[in-house]
């Protein structure tokens, strides 16, 4: 279902006129439908619920407490890549038991962290990483529950940016000499060797590779049983994309078949790590037109949001769609760059526009829900923008606007 209708030719966010929300909230502001949030998990959940899975949401999608406490109420577990990450789903009231912990970077301080809090497992993807955990295990007396993220060399036809499950690629463990580490790590006293996952890359329109990484996991989970390694779960990643443009995301139903087709009888637990698919549609990022600056070649719509709020259309020329939140009749439409106000050429959201829109109006920058506000920085000085969480024509703050006052604390003490 949609959750940002017209009403009256005003955008809402479920029963709430965005304007609204920008009244209260000022703007840039990123606002969050919670129905959205609530049907996504829902609908992973029905469509794998014959396989019982643990679906780690992976937090760096969107790290706002908020939404994490409601993902660890409906059932979540969570995927994180670093102690800040942990502190957050801690922080949010999670059960550190649901926790995997993802990366090829994890510190000692990280390992310790993880290990005291009582995760469920530490996805590895190198030896070294093992011999490390297995050390820092022994020094706090624990048994540290390990999986490996190997690499299957699958193309995942993404932006090569977010592509990760080829052999080019920093991640995992090569598909070739995974066997041999598996038991290298069995033979680590302070590991438990308990699973075994895979992550090929994000924003996937096709389902087969994800299947085809799964199907090179299942060979390797046999040879492995074969010589009296066997594993209890297997983590399929995360990775399924969401429409921003015209794309067709994967049917979800029609995957959740596919995988388990696959582990019918074999008695391992599904882990999953879904990210973008779960936040991404139930957010925009909603920004003031400053000015229209009209040009011979170009016209431009400069807003108050700019990259350092959303950063993808700079980084990875990705695509939002862009409307403006009221209609209003008889303002004709012009093909416009919107734009934000940093000093850089990078800094835009959307490019070659059709918008009616004038001096001091909305807009709302869809499909902002993943991987918008946790990019975003303070490049320019610029301070984060402020969160709100919409439930039927309810609004809540969950993440204050920052204040100049935050965000020159770290220096102005120390000047001399
Ligand atoms: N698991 C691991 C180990 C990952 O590295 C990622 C994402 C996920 C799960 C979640 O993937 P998702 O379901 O969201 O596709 N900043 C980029 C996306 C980077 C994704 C990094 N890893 C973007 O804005 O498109």
């Amino acid at each position: 279902m949609n959750h940002f209708p017209f009403r009256n030719d005003q955008l809402q966010v479920e029963d709430l006129p965005l304007t609204e929300v920008a009244e209260r909230f000022g703007t840039p502001c990123y606002v969050y439908s919670r129905t959205a949030l609530s049907e996504a998990f829902a609908a992973y959940r029905d469509a794998f619920a014959a396989l019982n899975p643990l679906i780690c949401y992976a937090v760096k999608a969107n790290a706002n407490l908020s939404i994490l406490q409601l993902f660890a109420k409906l059932g979540a577990g969570f995927d994180i890549v670093s102690g800040g990450e942990l502190a957050r789903v801690l922080a949010a009231g999670a059960d550190a038991g649901k926790v995997v912990f993802s990366g090829v970077g994890k510190s000692e301080a990280e390992m310790e962290m993880a290990l005291q809090a009582g995760i469920h497992c530490f996805n590895v993807e190198s030896v070294n990483e093992l011999v490390r955990l297995n050390a820092v295990a022994g020094r706090l007396g624990k048994r540290a529950p390990v999986s490996l993220r190997v690499n299957p060399d699958v193309d995942a036809q993404t932006h090569p940016y977010i592509s990760t499950g080829l052999k080019g690629n920093k991640f995992g463990i090569a598909y070739d000499i995974a066997y041999d580490v598996y038991r290298e790590a069995a033979a680590l006293p302070n590991l438990k060797v308990t699973g075994i996952d895979c992550h090929i890359g994000s924003q996937l329109t096709d389902a087969a590779p994800l299947i085809e990484a799964l199907d090179r996991l299942l060979l390797l989970i046999d040879r492995l049983q074969a010589a009296g390694i066997a594993l209890e779960h297997v983590d399929i990643g995360g990775g399924l994309g969401i429409r921003y443009h015209d794309e067709t995301p994967p049917d979800l139903p029609a995957y959740a078949r596919a995988v388990a087709e696959r582990l019918a009888g074999r008695g391992l637990r599904l882990v999953m790590e879904p990210g973008r698919s779960l936040v991404g549609n139930a957010g925009v990022l909603l920004t003031r037109v400053e000015y229209m600056k009209l040009g011979e070649d170009k016209n431009f719509a400069v807003v108050d949001a700019a990259m350092n709020d959303l950063l993808r259309p700079s980084l990875y020329s990705a695509y939002h769609a862009i409307m403006p939140v009221t209609r209003v009749a008889g303002l004709p439409a012009l093909t416009c760059d919107v734009v934000g106000p940093i000093c850089e050429s990078s800094d835009f959201l959307g490019k070659d526009r059709e918008l009616a829109v004038a001096e001091g109006g909305l807009l709302a920058v869809f499909s902002s829900g993943a991987y918008g506000s946790t990019m975003s920085s303070n490049y320019n000085t610029r301070p984060r923008a402020a969160e709100v969480l919409v439930d039927g024509a309810d609004a809540r703050l969950i993440r204050r606007r920052e204040t100049l006052d935050e965000l020159l604390a770290n220096e102005r003490e120390l000047l001399a």
